[in-house]
């Protein structure tokens, strides 16, 4: 069952972005339908994989909002700290034998609606106005 939905509004235009966001979404159900379906092994896949896109996804986006001089990266980039340091506590529960992987599910959702649905939203206008002033 997918929890989570990406819909067409959360296009930044960035086309790599866009990828790592989709993905974000795909691991999110996965998780949810390993956990369903008492998948262990693939539980331990997709936080190593959660963990691996969100490092190269977060080094992407900011790299971009410093680029084009972001007024809120400093506040963006710790929300991107907290959400891997939440992720990794996480996974390391779970490689211990706890499972927290409800906490996750409930935790990957609301990323999805309050960071990808509003605080991604906010930079995409501010960082494409920056880069069409560069190349004027
Ligand atoms: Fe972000
Ligand atoms: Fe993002």
């Amino acid at each position: 069952m997918n929890i989570v939905e990406w819909t067409r509004d959360l296009v930044s235009g960035f086309d790599s972005i866009d990828e790592q966001h989709r993905q974000f979404f795909d691991l999110t159900n996965a998780l949810n339908n390993a956990h369903e379906q008492g998948d262990k092994a693939a539980v331990t896949q997709i936080y190593a994989d959660l963990q691996s896109l969100a490092e190269a996804h977060f080094t992407d986006e900011e790299a971009l909002m410093e680029l084009a001089g972001y007024h809120l990266l400093a506040r963006h980039r710790q929300m991107h700290q907290q959400f891997l340091a939440k992720i990794m506590a996480q996974a390391k529960a779970w490689q211990d034998g706890e499972d927290k992987v409800d906490d996750s599910l409930l935790f990957l959702q609301s990323w999805a609606f309050s960071h990808l649905g509003h605080a991604d939203k906010a930079y995409v206008p501010v960082v494409r106005e920056a880069m069409a002033a560069m190349q004027e």
